[in-house]
């Protein structure tokens, strides 16, 4: 039923719990192809991007990369292999844009992210996705 599955990632302990229920998953539903992603939400310096020589391609993956290594590291840990993805905007419109334009058939986030101090139960971005992704949302409390 699922297989294709994108995992957002912020960086928080709530996206690092949807990585722990993402890997149970994917261990126990086998032959399934996962992409982890990560929105940048601000646009690199004058100065970040004069040292990269304007690879701000690379710039962001470097950037993602840091931001999601634990998640990177707990797939390689158990040989689940993956593709990683970075994007740079609004973490929710870019997050549904690519389940829709990937053609993915489950979307994977936590409740809430690096800004839980509001007493909502959901994050603006978990909210925005689950009203508006093409496809199942599953939000990891
Ligand atoms: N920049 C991002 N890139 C990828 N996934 C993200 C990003 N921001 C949020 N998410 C996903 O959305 C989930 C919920 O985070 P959200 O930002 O909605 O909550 P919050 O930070 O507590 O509240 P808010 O941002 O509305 O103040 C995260 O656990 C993560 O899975
Ligand atoms: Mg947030």
């Amino acid at each position: 039923m699922f297989s294709k599955i994108l995992l957002a990632i912020d960086g928080s302990e709530h996206a690092n719990r949807a990585s722990k229920s993402t890997l149970e998953l994917v261990i126990q539903l086998g032959n399934v192809s996962i992409t982890i992603l990560h929105v940048s939400t601000s646009a690199p310096s004058r100065r970040e991007l004069l040292q990269t020589n304007f690879d701000v391609h690379s710039l962001l993956e470097n950037q993602a990369h840091r931001i999601v290594r634990e998640t990177e590291d707990a797939f390689k840990s158990v040989g689940i292999l993956y593709t990683f993805q970075v994007a740079l905007g609004d973490p929710a419109t870019e997050i549904i844009d690519r389940a829709k334009e990937g053609e993915y058939d489950l979307i994977i986030m936590g409740k809430r992210g690096l800004d839980p101090l509001r007493q909502v139960l959901l994050g603006s971005v978990s909210q925005k996705v689950l009203q508006h992704a093409p496809c199942p949302v599953m939000i990891v409390k």
